[in-house]
């Protein structure tokens, strides 16, 4: 899959491994064919194994239906969970009064790990039912819930990053970490429950998540950067992921700007902080001059776009320009941003994708292209992938990836209100029907590392 054309395989033997990983990819066979391949399968494995090993063959095998295709899993690439009980709230506010009047109440009754356990075990539901098989997730400002956070993920199922939320300052009593101290206490003890409960990163990493700089003291910033840098190591080069947001609304980048007013812009800002690296997730950057494309390009940062919530949170209108990004060659994926905006749904983020960039074509007086369905499918899989430092796991149906897949089923006898499908139609009529008009109803089963999570 190149970011303009999609690759679809008809007639095809896909075959997952036990461990997970996508074994073969053997196109254009006829359903006969299948046993003999499966057998010749099974004879070069016995010849591999050392005499003593005992290996359970039995392989199940699904043949699907001409409206059933797979499609890599959705890469959610900002998420803040605590904020799925308030989705669809103080819509149409400037961001710093949404947070004030909204979000951070809502997200102080994280404070009750009993709260966390019942509001993350919907939340990751929900969005597995979606099909969103890895997500980069903001916690609240709460170690504990942000345990339960990690724990939920990993008993469903689903590949995460997950951070627990810096925030020192500007936030109500109620809702704040006492100090950068206790901050990065708290971070440290979140990233080590994080590390042994799946010490291989088999389908958790931990995210530095400082909110973003106006709620956090330049010490708690610093003290973030230290521990992204001392991260490094021969195994994770380039360190811990580390996300925040970004140059998303007016509002918040003049008020960034009088608490630092000593940084140019808010990539001086972060970089002098030591928070920007090419593991660094930057949520929705709608503003970007030339000269700060420019920077982060070089710094390698990807950036999660977040359609949906920057036109109904923040204030103005605010289509972040992924054209330009795309033109540079710096990573992007798409983020629900679910709290933010009115939907969970990452069909509805490729939808409002589209939107976005057509209005910035025509606000640029047609200099930034508007986006295809193949660039915006893209962006939900192995564009959210690699913005994750996940593209060598997941994001495309290739061998040696691990399966993380949904099936979808376009059958008009199904529940659900996607356009029909008609006899005539390809399979790539019938994509396109599904990305455009279709809904989880759609999507009836859902794969991480070949582990069903949904059906
Ligand atoms: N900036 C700081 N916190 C948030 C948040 O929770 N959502 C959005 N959209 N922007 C933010
Ligand atoms: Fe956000």
């Amino acid at each position: 899959m190149s970011s303009r054309e999609i690759e679809i395989l008809e007639n095809t033997l896909l075959v997952v491994a036990d461990n997970g990983q996508i074994e073969v990819v053997k196109p254009r066979i006829g359903r006969g064919e299948v046993p003999a391949l499966l057998q010749a399968r099974r004879k070069t494995r016995s010849q591999h194994d050392d005499d003593d090993t005992e290996r359970d063959d039995s392989v199940v095998v699904h043949y699907l239906e001409r409206t059933q295709f797979f499609i890599p899993g959705f890469v959610d690439t900002h998420n803040h969970a605590p904020q799925w009980a308030m989705r669809g709230l103080g819509q149409g506010l400037h961001i710093l009064d949404w947070l004030d009047r909204v979000t951070f109440p809502h997200e102080a009754r994280f404070a009750d790990p009993a709260h966390a356990r019942r509001v993350y075990a919907r939340c990751v539901a929900g969005f597995l039912q979606q099909g969103v098989t890895t997500a980069a997730y903001y916690g609240s400002r709460h170690a504990a819930a942000t345990d339960v956070l990690a724990d939920v993920c990993l008993a469903r199922g689903q590949r995460a990053l997950v951070g627990k939320c810096n925030m020192d300052r500007n936030a109500p009593d109620t809702y704040r970490d006492a100090d950068a101290a206790e901050s990065l206490r708290d971070t440290e003890a979140c990233l080590a429950h994080v590390r042994a409960l799946d010490p291989e990163r088999r389908l958790l990493q931990y995210v530095l998540t400082p909110r973003f700089a106006i709620t956090c003291t330049p010490a708690l910033l610093r003290g973030l950067g230290d521990i992204a840098a001392r991260s490094k190591s021969e195994e994770q080069p380039e360190g811990l992921a580390i996300q925040t947001h970004f140059n998303e609304a007016e509002q918040e980048m003049t008020s960034t700007c009088s608490l630092f007013p000593e940084f140019r812009d808010e990539v001086e800002l972060y970089a002098h902080f030591g928070l920007l690296t090419p593991r660094t997730i930057l949520a929705h950057c709608c503003y970007a001059t030339d000269d700060e494309l420019d920077r982060l390009g070089a710094l390698g940062c990807g950036v999660a776009h977040c359609p949906v919530s920057n036109m109904t949170v923040g204030g103005g209108f605010m289509a972040a320009p992924v054209r330009a990004f795309l033109d540079r060659g710096i990573p992007v994926g798409l983020g629900t941003d679910s709290g933010g905006g009115f939907s969970s749904s990452m069909l509805d983020a490729m939808r409002q994708a589209l939107v976005a960039s057509n209005a910035r074509e025509v606000q640029s007086g047609g200099e930034l292209k508007g986006l295809t369905i193949p660039e915006v499918f893209h962006l939900a899989t192995l564009g959210g992938a690699r913005v994750c430092g996940l593209q060598g796991k997941v994001g495309t149906l290739e061998v040696g990836k691990e399966f993380d897949a949904l099936l979808v089923n376009a059958d008009p006898q199904r529940p659900g209100v996607m356009t029909m499908v008609e006899d005539e139609d390809s399979l790539a009529t019938i994509f396109e029907k599904f990305v455009m008009t279709g809904d989880d109803r759609s999507i009836e089963r859902v794969y991480v590392r070949g582990r069903l999570v949904k059906s």
